[in-house]
């Protein structure tokens, strides 16, 4: 076995405490796996194996959990994660024009993170407000009515 670097370290006594936390049952995998991405950014494979150990299941098991969900992630994200609403309702008011400049901005396609670590680009299904579509959501902050010429702006109120 690998020697454990000190970041290893620091994972596993945090997955520990959060499945104290929150429980190691099968019921208790995909918020425990949401605490762990809150917490370190993403789900690490030293992560995965101490879940594995702490609540019984198979590592590969965790790892399809991990990698089915959008919420969850199994790679380092950005800084700040932007999740953009492909659904029709937001598709249809603009929304296609909004992404292609949003990509254009970051320079980023779906799933990537910039080179600076700064944004993850992600597509999501109805954040349950299409009423205000197009839609983008940054880490906690939704913005509805989004227009193309608006995208620049929102991005620099992450200077
Ligand atoms: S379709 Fe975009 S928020 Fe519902």
């Amino acid at each position: 076995m690998p020697p454990v670097t000190i970041n290893e370290e620091e994972t596993i006594l945090g997955v520990r405490r959060i499945v104290k936390r929150i429980g190691a049952t099968r019921a208790d995998l995909i918020p425990v796996l949401q605490a762990v991405t809150n917490e370190f950014g993403f789900i690490s494979q030293p992560a995965m194996e101490e879940l594995s150990a702490l609540m019984n299941l198979p590592t590969k098991e965790i790892h399809s959990v991990a990698t089915f969900y959008r919420m969850l992630s199994t790679q380092p994200r950005g800084r700040h994660v932007i999740q953009f609403c492909e659904s029709a309702p937001c598709h249809v008011v603009g929304g296609r024009e909004v992404f292609a400049t949003l990509k254009q901005a970051l320079a980023l396609e779906p799933g990537q993170t910039s080179p600076d670590n700064k944004w993850t680009l992600l597509t999501t299904s109805c954040l349950g407000v299409c009423g205000m579509g197009p839609v983008i959501l940054i880490d906690t902050d939704m913005y509805g009515n989004v227009t193309p010429e608006q995208v620049k702006e929102i991005l620099s109120r992450y200077e």
